[in-house]
């Protein structure tokens, strides 16, 4: 049966984007069931709405606690009966209290190869740190911050000379990717979590062999030899 996807967002919305881009390409099958945002002027909110999505904007100024807040998003969830909450680009931690409303049922997509760069601008922290490889990180969400069952994740090369946004939108061309896919398996019923970790299983083949993924990314290049 389809599924419904419930996604929260705060912001421009490029990662909604993806999802309805996949969506109209056929190769994601979730139903895109409603859009809440905690910010009025999210750009994300006109993406959905130019495509007759449902959306809602819960500001969390207008609530005195987390839970408050977050007791009125899950009823607007419940009203859409979402299966599966997608935290794109949603910029509020998730309490216990919701959290436990959906049990293993939340994913979000981090900027970085978490457990790295945690919390807010995972970007800027990986340029000012100087690392040479950064990524993306689809996980389940638990009661930490950013923490949780990995389910996807995508690496990028980082040079001396990048700004934190060039940075950001390299890493945002991998997210456009792998939260799709992450939903799709999800959707698919293919995604199992076995303690902290989550087993993928493969459609045609029983295990997939390590070995035949794909080369690694070093950086800078290996020169001739090595
Ligand atoms: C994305 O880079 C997403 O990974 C990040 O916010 C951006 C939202 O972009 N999320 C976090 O930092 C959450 N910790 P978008 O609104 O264009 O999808």
């Amino acid at each position: 049966m389809t599924k419904n996807i419930g996604v929260l967002i705060s912001g421009t919305g490029t990662n909604l984007q993806s999802i309805i881009d996949k969506k109209s390409k056929g190769v994601l099958s979730a139903n895109i069931a409603v859009v809440i945002s905690n910010n009025e002027n999210a750009y994300g909110l006109i993406i959905a709405k130019n495509k007759n999505i449902p959306t809602h904007v819960v500001p969390h100024k207008d609530f005195t606690t987390r839970e408050e807040h977050e007791k009125k998003i899950i009823d607007i969830l419940k009203g859409y009966n979402v299966d599966l909450v997608v935290l794109a680009g949603y910029m509020r931690i998730l309490t216990k209290f919701f959290i436990s409303h959906y049990p293993e049922k939340i994913i979000n997509i981090h900027p970085a190869l978490l457990p790295s760069f945690r919390g807010v601008d995972a970007q800027r922290q990986a340029v000012e740190y100087g690392v040479k490889i950064s990524g993306a990180t689809v996980h389940f969400v638990d009661e930490k911050v950013d923490h949780g069952p990995i389910i996807i994740q995508g690496a990028v090369p980082v040079s001396p000379q990048d700004k934190r946004d060039d940075l950001a939108q390299r890493i945002l061309n991998i997210e456009h990717r792998i939260l799709p896919q992450a939903i799709q398996w999800i959707c698919e019923g293919r995604i199992k979590i076995q303690g902290t970790k989550v087993i993928l299983i493969n459609k045609n083949k029983p295990k997939a062999d390590i070995k035949d993924i794909m080369p690694c990314l070093i950086n800078p290049q290996l020169e001739e030899g090595f």
